[in-house]
């Protein structure tokens, strides 16, 4: 029996077949960060230069990203890890509806079009099953620089009905410090006439990395990381050539994989500070950590029992919440897992059970009390985070698990599996093919070389 999914929508075709209590050792290198190159090719809309992205992985979440840019005319070379982007034809301000669902940061395009062409037509934001997700933090800064929106069967209609079809500076607060909606208003604001405010903006990493980018194209872009950012408005931007920063959450994905399994583990290239919430918690659950330059070195001990609460950054990250939860099931002691950015990011605490943790959930808190060991089974992945918490899981364990649902995890891990591999965990994608019976199905597997797999 595969647990986890009321819906028949996953991936059945392939899952990942791991033998649990394993151990990690070696040196990983962490991929560019998925929300970062997100936005940075969103942004590169804003200009009829060239943009030269280095550092970007290979995702789905990308590809669907880079589909929808080729859809409205940008022309895209990808050269391994770096793509060329050149925006000067974009005749379409329109995104189609099959092209942004599921991703959630499609949304995000709306500030940029709008800025550059006057008007957008974007439909309502799909992305991970966690929660309602609205976008009045978006409109309600957009109407505000002056944009008049109105949203007719699930499409947001954004036109600008000004002389010179520019938006107007102006103060913004947000009542939620909202990572996409900081990312939209940055870009809107950057080719609006005169000097935005924007008040209790997200301060993560990426929306940093995306305000670098957007000053060298020629942007005036003061204090990004801080919670007043403030942009002068400029009437035109240039290309340039940037890295993508490493992804946070891949690398805090292996530091949890590591304290989970006793192991120590080196990971590179990162941005240590990026990570103090994580490592500030491993720690305090029994890691040591060594960080040296752009590296973190891992050497899980004894785990203990810690509390965490999700924050938006600095404090720990939403998107770490469900693989820390994993190494929690196995602690010695209780820990208590506070959910405060998604209503509903818990599917994993169920299946978690279901392999024998501990766990009473109380509407977004969790209470684990830690047990010597969990057992190996098949299981699907609802989400992208749950998915990786399922995979540690899985190394934990006795015996053998298979994890399904991967078409969630390939949107975020740029091969995730072969850097396990390479750390030395038994892990193998399966390749299926499927009969179906009545209710259940039996899976036939056919395992193949994980060099011919490509997530993306
Ligand atoms: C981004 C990240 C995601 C991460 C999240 C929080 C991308 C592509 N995704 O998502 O991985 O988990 O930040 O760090 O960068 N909200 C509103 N109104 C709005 C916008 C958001 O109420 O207009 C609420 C959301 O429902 C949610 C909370 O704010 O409860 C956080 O959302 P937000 O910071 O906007 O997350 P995303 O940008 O969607």
């Amino acid at each position: 029996m595969v647990c986890g999914s009321k819906k028949k929508s996953y991936l059945k075709s392939q899952n990942l077949k791991i033998f649990g209590q394993g151990k990690l050792n070696g040196i990983v290198q962490i991929s560019g960060a998925k929300n970062s190159a997100l936005v940075l090719l969103t942004a590169s809309l804003l200009t009829n230069e060239r943009i030269i992205l280095e550092n970007v992985p290979r995702l789905t979440d990308i590809e669907k990203m880079r589909n929808i840019l080729e859809n409205l005319g940008v022309n895209l070379i990808d050269k391994n890890n770096k793509l060329e982007i050149d925006s000067k034809n974009i005749s379409i301000k329109e995104l189609p509806y099959e092209l942004v669902n599921g991703l959630r940061a499609s949304f995000f395009c709306i500030g940029a079009i709008l800025t550059k062409f006057g008007e957008a037509k974007v439909p309502l934001p799909g992305g991970c099953d966690i929660g309602s997700r609205p976008i009045d933090e978006h409109i309600n800064g957009l109407e505000a620089l002056g944009a008049e929106i109105i949203i007719e069967e699930g499409i947001v209609k954004a036109k600008i009905k000004r002389k010179k079809n520019k938006l107007h500076g102006t103060h913004i607060k947000l009542n939620f410090p909202s990572v996409g909606a900081t990312e939209t208003l940055i870009m809107a604001a950057s080719l609006a006439e005169g000097r935005t405010i924007i008040e209790n903006a997200a301060r993560e990493p990426e929306i940093q990395d995306l305000c670098q980018m957007l000053n060298k194209m020629g942007a005036r872009i003061y204090d990004a990381g801080k919670e007043k950012i403030i942009i002068d408005g400029v009437n035109k931007l240039g290309g340039c050539t940037h890295k993508v920063i490493p992804d946070r959450i891949e690398a805090g994905t292996f530091l949890i994989a590591a304290a989970a399994t006793s192991s120590s583990i080196t990971i590179s290239p990162v941005i240590p500070h990026h990570l103090e919430a994580v490592i500030n918690k491993l720690q305090e659950s029994g890691s040591k950590i060594n960080i040296k330059g752009n590296s973190i070195t891992i050497i899980g001990k004894e785990i203990k029992g810690v509390d965490i609460y999700t924050a938006p950054f600095p404090g720990f990250p939403t998107d770490l919440q469900a693989p820390f939860t994993a190494l929690m099931t196995i602690a010695k002691g209780e820990s208590k897992i506070t959910e405060t950015i998604f209503e509903n990011r818990m599917n994993h605490i169920n299946l978690l059970k279901k392999m024998g943790a501990s766990i009473k959930l109380n509407k977004n808190i969790a209470y684990i009390k830690g047990v010597q060991t969990i057992k190996g089974m098949d299981l699907v992945g609802s989400d992208l985070r749950s998915s990786a918490a399922l995979i540690i899981a899985g190394i934990i364990a006795e015996g053998i698990s298979k994890i399904y649902g991967l078409d969630h995890l390939d949107r975020g891990y740029e091969n995730f599996e072969s850097k396990l591999e390479k750390l030395g965990i038994k892990i193998s994608r399966e390749f299926n093919h499927k009969t179906f019976g009545g209710k259940s199905y039996k899976i036939e597997t056919k395992s193949e070389e994980m060099s011919k797999f490509r997530a993306a």
